[in-house]
């Protein structure tokens, strides 16, 4: 079985979209390629992101943030589905607390991300395993 994980065939192209994505990571400093694919509520489309790094290290941003910043760029703010991340890694590669923060900007209601590797999908987990509680000014300073 290609996925360790319980899939459908939504996640499943999801998972090809990352997959793309990752292939062009501009990642020649930490030679860390990533890809990911978000999915928003009420739109079908599948918004690929890779990690573009830059030679001063601080400009770098994760496949995570590209693929919501993408989205968010041609059809506005939203609520996010599910996020697929891809890495070269045997295990999962967990999103970093940037990309989680980013995430709790369009969040609603729970949701899961899909984490892998070029060979399949490892581990799904929640949004609000990694992140039970985030930073957010619109509702006094915090949110669950
Ligand atoms: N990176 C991501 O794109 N997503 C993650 O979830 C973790 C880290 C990138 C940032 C950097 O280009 C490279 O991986 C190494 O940290």
């Amino acid at each position: 079985m290609k996925h360790m994980i319980e899939t459908t065939s939504l996640i499943e192209n999801a998972f090809e979209v990352a997959l793309v994505a990752q292939k062009n990571s501009h990642s020649p400093y930490s030679h860390f390629a990533v890809g990911a694919a978000i999915k928003f509520k009420d739109d079908v489309t599948l918004y690929p992101g890779c990690n573009v790094e830059n030679a001063s290290y601080g400009g770098t941003i994760c496949a995570e943030r590209t693929a919501v910043f993408s989205r968010v760029a041609s059809k506005g703010k939203g609520t996010i589905e599910f996020a697929v991340v891809l890495a070269h890694t045997t295990n999962p590669t967990y999103p970093c607390a940037m990309c989680l923060q980013v995430f709790s900007e369009f969040f609603k209601e729970d949701f899961p991300i899909y984490m892998g590797n070029e060979s399949g999908l490892l581990k799904k987990m929640t949004f609000k395993e990694f992140l039970p509680h985030s930073f957010d000014t619109l509702s006094e300073g915090q949110r669950s």
